[in-house]
Order: C-alpha cells, then sequence, then structure tokens
C-alpha cells in the first residue's frame, strides 16, 4: 500500500496563513464615540438601560454589597471607571460614597444629574488616570474593550484598594472581549465569575477580583 507523504506548504503560502492569523487575534480596542458624538439621549449607551442589561448590573451591585470591604459608616468609596451616564448608581442605591470617570463630557454631565451627597463624577481618561484612594471598590462595566492597554488601566485604578478591596469587571461576550479575559487571566483569579445568558442571545461575564 502507498504511503501519503504531506506535501510541504509553499513559504510564501504560510507566511500569509501565519500573518493572517496574527492578525485576526491582535486585539484592537473599540473605537470611542466621543467629542460630540456622544448624544445624551439619543446616544450610544441607551440601550444599557435596556432589561437584556439587567443581570450584569443586577450581579455587579450583588458583588459589591457582599464583598467589598466596610470602610466607613457609609458602604464604599467605590470607584465606576467609564462610568458613563452613573447608571451603575441606580442599581446601588443613594448611600454609596461613589467616584466615577468617564472620557465623555457629555455622558459626565448626565451622571451629575443621577448623583447626590458623597457621590461625584469627572471627566478622566481611564487609559492615565491615577484615582487617590483608598478605595473599597473599583468597577469596569463594559468599558475596558475601549483601552489600548486594559490591564494596565486596571492595575493603576485598582493601586488605592485597601487590602481585601475589590475589583468587578463586567464584559459582553464577543471575540475583543475573550482577548481583553485572556489578559486579565494572567493577572489575577477572581474569586468568582459568573457567565450571564440573556435568553435574546447575549451573554457577559461578570468577574470578582479580591486584593490582598
Ligand atoms: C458601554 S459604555 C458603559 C458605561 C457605564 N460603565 C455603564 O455601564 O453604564 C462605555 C463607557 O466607557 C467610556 N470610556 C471609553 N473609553 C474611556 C476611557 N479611556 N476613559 C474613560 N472612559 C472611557 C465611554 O465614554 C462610555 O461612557
Amino acid at each position: 500500500m502507498p504511503t501519503r507523504t504531506r506535501r510541504p506548504v509553499p513559504p510564501r503560502v504560510g507566511t500569509w496563513v501565519r500573518t493572517t492569523v496574527a492578525r485576526r487575534r491582535r486585539y484592537r480596542p473599540y473605537d470611542v464615540p466621543d467629542d460630540g458624538t456622544y448624544d445624551a439621549g439619543t446616544g450610544p449607551w441607551d440601550g444599557l438601560r435596556a432589561l437584556p442589561e439587567l443581570g450584569h448590573y443586577a450581579l455587579i451591585a450583588g458583588y459589591l454589597r457582599r464583598l467589598a470591604p466596610e470602610l466607613g459608616p457609609r458602604p464604599g468609596p467605590v470607584l465606576d471607571v467609564g462610568c458613563g451616564e452613573g447608571l451603575l448608581l441606580e442599581h446601588l442605591g443613594r448611600d454609596w460614597r461613589y467616584r466615577g470617570i468617564d472620557l465623555s463630557d457629555a455622558a459626565v454631565e448626565r451622571a451629575r444629574e443621577a448623583v447626590g451627597p458623597g457621590q461625584q463624577v469627572d471627566v478622566a481618561d481611564a487609559a492615565t488616570h491615577r484615582p487617590s484612594g483608598p478605595l473599597a471598590a473599583v468597577v469596569f462595566n463594559e468599558c475596558l474593550y475601549y483601552l489600548d492597554d486594559p490591564l494596565g488601566a486596571v492595575e493603576r485604578c485598582c493601586e488605592p484598594l485597601v487590602d481585601g478591596g475589590l475589583a468587578v469587571v463586567s464584559m459582553y461576550d464577543a471575540p475583543v472581549t475573550r482577548r481583553v479575559w485572556a489578559t486579565l487571566d494572567r493577572w489575577a483569579a477572581p474569586v468568582d465569575r459568573v457567565e450571564l445568558r440573556h435568553t435574546g442571545g447575549t451573554s457577559w461575564h461578570v468577574a470578582a477580583y479580591r486584593t490582598g
């Protein structure tokens, strides 16, 4: 019986295959629609108030209530990175000491309408921001995949967390977010991670990390 030998792949085809695979695997963050293109009211984030999104907000709020350490009579402070309109506050409640940062002036303007005493929102770039502490918790809700260096931002923003402080990351499932999770997996092991799947088809992963 004749034996079948594998014909070598011509070098140029091999190079093409390697370059194409590498390009597909490369992490490319989403562009940020900002500087006026963020449109309050009809803005790109209005969908975040839709019912299918409820699960990841509820889980983030649950992690914060259950796992964030107590640093005073009021819960928090929590830093909400890429806070948008401060929607997380609607799920957390008014008693939390809360700081939000976002790149978008329009989003921050809207978020400022939602905050109460002990809560503050500022325009800042998560790519360079160095928050002050101490912080009980830091939340990255659907924002890391806009950053060139998501892990760098997570490490910097988590620096002021107290020992036992909490970091919570939520991202919907997509090729770009799987790449961000792969980077985070090399950073730390979560204390808990949940996959939520809405019957509409979208799924999210939400993970909680503890310092110390
Ligand atoms: C999908 S929205 C999520 C908003 C908010 N976390 C929420 O869940 O309601 C993404 C937000 O990340 C913000 N963002 C993107 N890149 C950012 C950056 N480099 N620094 C700060 N915020 C950023 C956007 O302006 C936008 O408000």
